[in-house]
């Protein structure tokens, strides 16, 4: 076993071949800020050039998983090129190589639930709050979520999860296909970690093989749909109804869109 970061915000651990990333945030609910996006693509990329590493398991706090981009950051640090650590990290996720298992537990939201659209197996506790408002930010979908959540669940149910950004449970996402399966909370992290040995046993190189036919077909796309969402999504940060949402979020009340066209 060898442990690294471990007092840091994202903390990995190797052990029986399976990189173990935990975002680890807890008192401001594992929001992601510029440093953390940066290590776990760090973390992402380590697991692709390591041949000791098989599964990255990606898992977060017991009651919450990420309450997605930290919201200050989006003001203050917002991503400027393709070496900002919040591109870095979507690169990582839209191009792993080996394969990704996550265990959801509390709260994903925004990228907390995007990202798992980039994930091969997700278990979710029962007690998992899924939400991405992106839209109820002033904001737009990113991380691809535009090209990938309308394949997963159709058009429909796409845009009410994304027009409305209302939440929705763990057993709602596992009907829609977003969560491979719910458990238990109590048994989120045994499950998940079984998963991901039972994938660090199968033979390596046909793992990756069929990981990366998996995503080949939709590969260029998604590339392009992740950098034109990053665009419009730069856009939309320096709008009046974006900065009265987040204004409104770090004053902790509600915003008021009103005056908008
Ligand atoms: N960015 C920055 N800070 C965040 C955050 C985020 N995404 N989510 C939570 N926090 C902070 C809160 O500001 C608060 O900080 P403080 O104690 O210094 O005031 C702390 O984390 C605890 O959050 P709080 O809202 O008091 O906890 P809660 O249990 O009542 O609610 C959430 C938890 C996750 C439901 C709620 O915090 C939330 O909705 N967060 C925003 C999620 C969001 O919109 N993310 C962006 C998606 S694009």
């Amino acid at each position: 076993m060898s442990s690294d970061r471990s007092n840091d915000l994202i903390q990995t651990e190797l052990l029986d071949e399976i990189l173990t990333v935990r975002i680890n945030r807890p008192e401001k609910k594992n929001a992601l800020n510029i440093a953390m996006y940066g290590a776990l693509a760090d973390a992402l990329q380590r697991a692709d050039r390591d041949p000791a590493i098989r599964v990255t398991l990606l898992s977060g706090c017991d009651d919450c998983f990420t309450s997605g981009n930290d919201i200050t950051d989006f003001v203050n640090f917002p991503p400027t090129g393709p070496d900002s650590p919040v591109l870095r990290f979507m690169n990582a996720i839209t191009l792993a190589a080996k394969p990704i298992v996550a265990a959801v537990s509390g709260s994903a939201i925004g990228v907390g639930t995007t990202l798992l659209l980039h994930c091969d197996l997700v278990y979710a506790a029962d007690t998992a709050i899924f939400q991405m408002p992106f839209v109820t930010l002033g904001l737009c979908p990113e991380a691809g979520s535009t090209l990938l959540l309308p394949q997963l669940i159709g058009h429909q149910r796409a845009s009410e999860l994304l027009l409305l950004g209302e939440s929705f449970s763990a057993a709602r996402a596992e009907q829609l296909g977003i969560v491979t399966r719910v458990v238990p909370q109590a048994d989120l992290l045994q499950t998940a970690r079984a998963k991901a040995l039972q994938l660090a046993a199968q033979p390596a190189a046909a793992v990756r093989l069929t990981n990366s036919l998996l995503k080949r077909g939709n590969s260029e796309q998604l590339q392009e749909t992740t950098m034109f969402e990053i665009r419009c999504f730069l856009e939309r940060l320096s709008s009046p109804e974006a900065r009265e949402a987040l204004q409104a979020f770090m004053e902790r009340r509600k915003p008021d869109f009103s005056q908008f066209d």
